[in-house]
């Protein structure tokens, strides 16, 4: 793998590779030391262009647990705020010999364009673009269903037949258009549910199942609720009469998780909006996932960086060391 730019075209065997590095990585986080050699010597930088928490932090312990150097740039407090151009930034890093950058980036398409320039030969990770895609972010969803589905046994395991309710504000979510694409592949059936303004124009292209009323979602009986933030930040119009509206429709409250399927889990990117679209009751319910993805994103940045950097792309990872 060259780089990690999408998931829409990711193909299906590529997924479960990366799903199964990302158990043998999992597996390493349970040692008493998380590190392993792998990679001794390369370098992975960090590009955030966007504010973040859990992402940049998620990379940056990934790169680390594989034994790589680490630099964090925020374009705060670089020449980007100087007006620096994405080319001269990238001719910079190239400069300083980065093997992989990790981009975050307002614009759609910034990644994929850095990956096909030239000014850069490094690997190149989409941290997610604009309201395009967030590979990563799927990824560790996917993880995360499938081993809350399959347990320990979820080696080589598609999400086949799984259903999964993508809810909130998916028209400016890269996170619900990564896991549209990956859940596709891997077999599972996804329903939209959002307000009308919240959706974007034409999902016609999508592969997923579109709905208004999240009543009706949760009688479907999905395996999976995944919860999405309202984007407040890319909202330059009023896209629900208040937020009491939206949480009273939309947001999943103490009463409709009751009404959940027992064996049903509940998940959400984060940050998440308490009160707004999830409820105190329903994040930090036994059926919550938040955490688990968090603690996921690790192993699955693990691999992906394993895959980008090690050069070993036909060999597996074992448990015992990395090679
Ligand atoms: C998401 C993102 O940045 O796209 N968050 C994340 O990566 N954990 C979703 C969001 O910001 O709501």
């Amino acid at each position: 793998m060259r780089h990690l730019l999408s998931t829409r075209d990711l193909p299906r065997e590529d997924a479960i590779r990366l799903l199964d590095i990302a158990e043998d990585m999992a597996d390493v986080q349970d040692r008493e030391v998380k590190k392993l050699p792998t990679l001794r010597g390369k370098t992975v930088v960090n590009l955030f262009f966007e504010d973040s928490t859990r992402t940049r932090i998620s990379f940056e312990a990934a790169a680390k647990r594989l034994s790589a150097d680490v630099i964090n740039f925020s374009a705060k407090g670089s020449s980007v705020s100087k007006g620096e151009s994405l080319k001269d930034t990238a001719q910079t890093l190239q400069a300083m010999g980065a093997d992989a950058v990790v981009i975050r980036h307002g614009s759609s398409g910034a990644p994929q364009t850095l990956a096909t320039s030239g000014w850069i030969d490094a690997g190149i990770v989409n941290a997610g673009d604009g309201t395009h895609e967030h590979p990563t972010q799927a990824l560790l969803d996917a993880f995360t269903m499938r081993r809350r589905l399959h347990g320990t046994a979820s080696r080589g395991k598609d999400l086949d037949g799984v259903s999964v309710a993508i809810v909130g504000d998916i028209v400016h979510s890269r996170v619900a258009r990564s896991n549209v694409w990956l859940l596709r592949t891997l077999g599972a059936h996804v329903t939209l549910v959002a307000p009308p303004t919240l959706l974007p124009v034409d999902v016609s292209g999508w592969p997923a199942t579109v709905g208004y009323d999240l009543d009706a979602a949760i009688a479907a009986g999905p395996d999976v609720v995944m919860m999405l933030r309202i984007q407040a930040e890319r909202m330059n119009a009023a896209f629900f009469p208040n937020t009491r509206e939206y949480s009273r429709r939309w947001g999943l409250d103490e009463e409709r998780l009751g009404r959940l399927r027992a064996d049903s889990i509940v998940m959400h990117p984060g940050p998440m909006n308490r009160g707004l679209e999830i409820s105190a009751a329903a994040a930090d319910s036994p059926r919550s996932t938040v955490r688990e993805q968090v603690a996921n994103g690790v192993s699955v940045r693990m691999a992906a960086l394993y895959l980008l950097l090690s050069g070993a792309n036909t060999e597996q990872v074992r448990p015992g060391g990395v090679r």
